[in-house]
């Protein structure tokens, strides 16, 4: 398990927690590898040859899924894994909670509160994929404990996959753009929704002399996120804000990032946060989102398969999100249609610095490749924007 430092166990695992850990990790992998194997089979050898009328798509596949045994165990294992996660994760941090409150050295950033922020209903309103307590919930003064969750429970539910210090998505992305564009230098970075900072700091890492800001509706997640970067000798700012209402300048930004967000948001907020986004770009600035990649652009499986997480895990705009149409997205919020981009980018630790070279400099893989946003060996990313005119 993952601790917030490089430097120190913060957090009081027991050797029965990191049993605890290693167990409902592998769970989790068996279920996603092996049993996802045994149900996309099932799917291939017993149900896919009896196409409905007009052909399949993702809601007729789960229909059609729902009565076999593949799709009901695949599923329950799931559920529970899921569970056996929070569990598993929340009695070392509960008994560590002061442990974390502790001060670590400045490196040059910031946070900065605002307790009056509300918390968006779609953030409040339910347990975030089942996670109890959701982003915002506050157990004291100075909590930091759904930070601390947010970023154990990614550690073991990604079983590796998002590299060493959980920042592949950002470390891939910014190396991946810095390459492309090899005299791209933003000056400032701004990421949405940025939760703990994980991905926020990779920018930091790959453009060290841009000033990086976060920012997110929840203050624990900011407090952890906040105190990591410390821990990690990073300079990166945190501000609690709402990305659909920013309190940026206009043209302030050279690049606006973020990964994983854009799907926990309603359809409504989406419009008015692009369009946000937009406003704080700067002419020939980038808006980049990393995000899961949309229906239009997979096969009726494979969006079936995406969609699990939209029926049964708390999810409740992950469906409509994905059912978006990105271009489109982009434009209504005042893009150019000729400037939107999208790009499938290979994993940076997974493959490490000459192979992922290669891999970048080979043709792009397709958005509807098995590992393209599955949590798998061999993961890419799917990012999208628009360039600023
Ligand atoms: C899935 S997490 C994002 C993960 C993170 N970007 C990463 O790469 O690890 C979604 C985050 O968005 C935040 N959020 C939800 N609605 C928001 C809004 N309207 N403005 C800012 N943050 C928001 C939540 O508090 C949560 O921290």
């Amino acid at each position: 398990m993952l601790n917030r430092t490089a430097a120190g166990p913060l957090i009081d695992f027991k050797r029965d927690d990191k049993a605890r850990g290693a167990f409902v990790s592998a769970l989790r992998r068996h279920v996603l590898e092996d049993l996802g194997g045994v149900m996309q089979a099932d799917f291939a050898s017993r149900v896919a040859a009896q196409p409905p009328a007009e052909g399949w798509n993702a809601e007729q596949v789960h229909q059609a899924m729902r009565s076999r045994q593949s799709f009901r165990f695949y599923s329950a294992l799931r559920t529970c894994s899921q569970d056996l996660l929070y569990q598993t994760v929340r009695a070392p941090i509960e008994r560590s909670r002061a442990a974390l409150m502790q001060e670590a050295p400045d490196a040059g950033g910031s946070l900065l509160l605002d307790p009056q922020l509300p918390v968006p209903r779609s953030v409040s309103a339910i347990d975030i994929h089942l996670m109890p307590g959701s982003y915002h919930t506050e157990y004291g003064a100075d909590d930091q404990t759904m930070g601390a969750v947010y970023e154990q429970r990614l550690a073991l539910s990604t079983f590796g996959v998002f590299g060493p210090n959980l920042d592949d998505i950002g470390q891939s992305i910014a190396r991946f753009m810095r390459l492309h564009h090899p005299r791209w230098r933003p000056k400032r970075i701004l990421d949405l929704g940025c939760t703990v900072g994980h991905n926020t700091g990779a920018w930091k890492d790959v453009f060290p002399s841009a000033e990086v800001h976060g920012i997110d509706v929840a203050a624990p997640c900011l407090r952890y996120a906040h105190a990591r970067a410390c821990a990690q000798q990073r300079a990166v700012h945190y501000r609690q804000m709402n990305a659909e209402t920013l309190a940026y300048a206009d043209g302030h930004f050279d690049l606006v990032f973020s990964s994983m967000f854009l799907h926990e948001l309603p359809r409504r907020s989406l419009a008015r946060v692009f369009r946000e986004a937009h406003r704080v770009l700067r002419p020939g600035g980038l808006m980049l989102h990393m995000e899961l990649p949309p229906a239009m652009q997979l096969s009726a499986y494979e969006s079936f398969h995406l969609d699990w997480d939209g029926h049964y895990n708390n999810e409740p705009f992950y469906r409509a999100f994905r059912a978006c149409d990105p271009r489109q997205l982009v434009a209504e919020a005042g893009f150019a249609t000729g400037r939107y981009v999208q790009h499938v980018v290979p994993s940076w630790s997974a493959l490490g610095p000459t192979a992922w070279r290669r891999a970048v400099r080979a043709n792009e893989a397709s958005v509807d490749s098995p590992q393209t946003g599955r949590l798998a060996r061999g993961v890419r990313w799917f990012c999208f924007g628009a360039w600023r005119d």
